[in-house]
């Protein structure tokens, strides 16, 4: 009898990912001609998955659709005429439909060669990689500057703080609980706000009334409004995410439109999706992997265990409780 993998797929879309997500079996064939066989050890979980579960991203209602992102793993048999890979290759797959599944079929094109993968190396792709082009590509960080990062107990959000910090900024960070602002603090987090029991406005408006410099906003609604507000003359305003609205879809706001408030500040407002810089991943992520390596990084891994396809669910719906305090991992082997 053939063997078979587990994996997780969506046969239509909605971002309520517990709805349409479905553990499958597939069999375990060879690779087909210039694909390489990856058995997946590690998923990252993120804010996006259930984008990715909605049809935000992709919209071409192709199904079955993998879900997930991200994952690292180990080549065990390569195709037909691939160049460049063998048996033992230890790799990462940044793209749409790698992380839920035990075994991965990839062309070379979409797989990254590293040295090693452990839960850090997880960390080290999206979230790594999505702090440092933000940051450094698309926000042009300097250093004696204020940087304020929204959601920055999450996986993106402790490689801003470590990045800012070790660029010599003033790094401010808001979070939920006592216990993830701890964490934060050891990070180099020179003032977190607990934004359940401190108004972010007023925060800012009294602590930093020269504006912020940077800031990295990951969590959309009145927070992205407090920190256009909130932007120093010549800031500029990064718009990574907005998980706040992942759920429930947008929400419709009547206001003046933004040029009012930021022209007068010649502030910048810049969205990034880190996608768009592929040129750019290899060099980002090698130098990510290689900060945890020497220790100046800590890649924050959350401390709760997900093992198997069968726990993706829960994974996801941990992080979107805001349960989590860096990185979510899904464990294969
Ligand atoms: N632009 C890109 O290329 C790119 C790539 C990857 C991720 N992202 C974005 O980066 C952000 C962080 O993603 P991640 O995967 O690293 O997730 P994450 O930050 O690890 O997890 C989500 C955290 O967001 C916080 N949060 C704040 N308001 C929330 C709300 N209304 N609902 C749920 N959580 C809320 C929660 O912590 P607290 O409440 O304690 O703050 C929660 O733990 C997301 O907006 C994501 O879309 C963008």
């Amino acid at each position: 009898m053939a063997r078979k993998f587990k994996k997780l797929v969506a046969n239509s879309y909605s971002r309520d990912f517990r709805s349409v997500a479905e553990v499958v079996e597939a069999e375990l064939v060879d690779p087909g001609d210039g694909q390489v066989l990856v058995k997946n050890h590690f998923g990252g979980v993120n804010a996006s998955d259930i984008n990715i579960s909605g049809g935000v991203y992709f919209s071409d209602g192709v199904f079955p659709m993998a879900l997930g992102c991200e994952s690292a793993g180990e080549v065990v048999a390569v195709g037909n005429g691939v160049v460049g890979f063998e048996e033992g290759d230890l790799v990462v797959s940044p793209y749409l439909g790698s992380a839920f599944t035990e075994y991965l079929y990839r062309e070379p094109a979409r797989l990254v060669k590293v040295t090693d993968i452990s839960p850090g190396t997880m960390s080290a792709i999206n979230a790594g990689c999505t702090a440092s082009i933000g940051l450094e590509v698309v926000g042009e960080m300097g250093s004696g500057e204020t940087v304020l990062v929204t959601a920055a107990a999450g996986g993106v959000g402790n490689w801003v703080v470590q990045l800012a910090k070790r660029a010599g900024n003033h790094v401010i960070g808001t979070c939920s609980t006592e216990a993830k602002a701890e964490r934060l603090k050891t990070l180099g987090c020179d003032r977190v706000i607990l934004y359940r029991d401190e108004d972010l406005g007023t925060v800012l408006r009294s602590e930093y009334p020269d504006g912020i410099d940077l800031i990295f906003e990951q969590v959309g609604e009145e927070t992205f409004d407090t920190c256009i507000d909130n932007v120093a003359t010549r800031g500029r305003v990064l718009i990574c995410g907005f998980i706040s609205e992942y759920q429930d879809g947008p929400q419709e706001v009547l206001a003046p439109r933004v040029y009012h408030k930021l022209l007068w500040k010649s502030a910048q407002l810049r969205g990034f999706l880190h996608s768009h810089w592929p040129d750019r991943f290899q060099e980002h992520l090698t130098r990510n992997i290689q900060l945890i390596e020497d220790g100046s990084i800590d890649p924050q891994i959350d401390s709760k265990s997900f093992v198997g396809v069968d726990e993706a669910v829960d994974a996801v719906e941990y992080l979107h409780n805001g349960k989590n305090t860096g990185k979510v991992v899904v464990q294969y082997r």
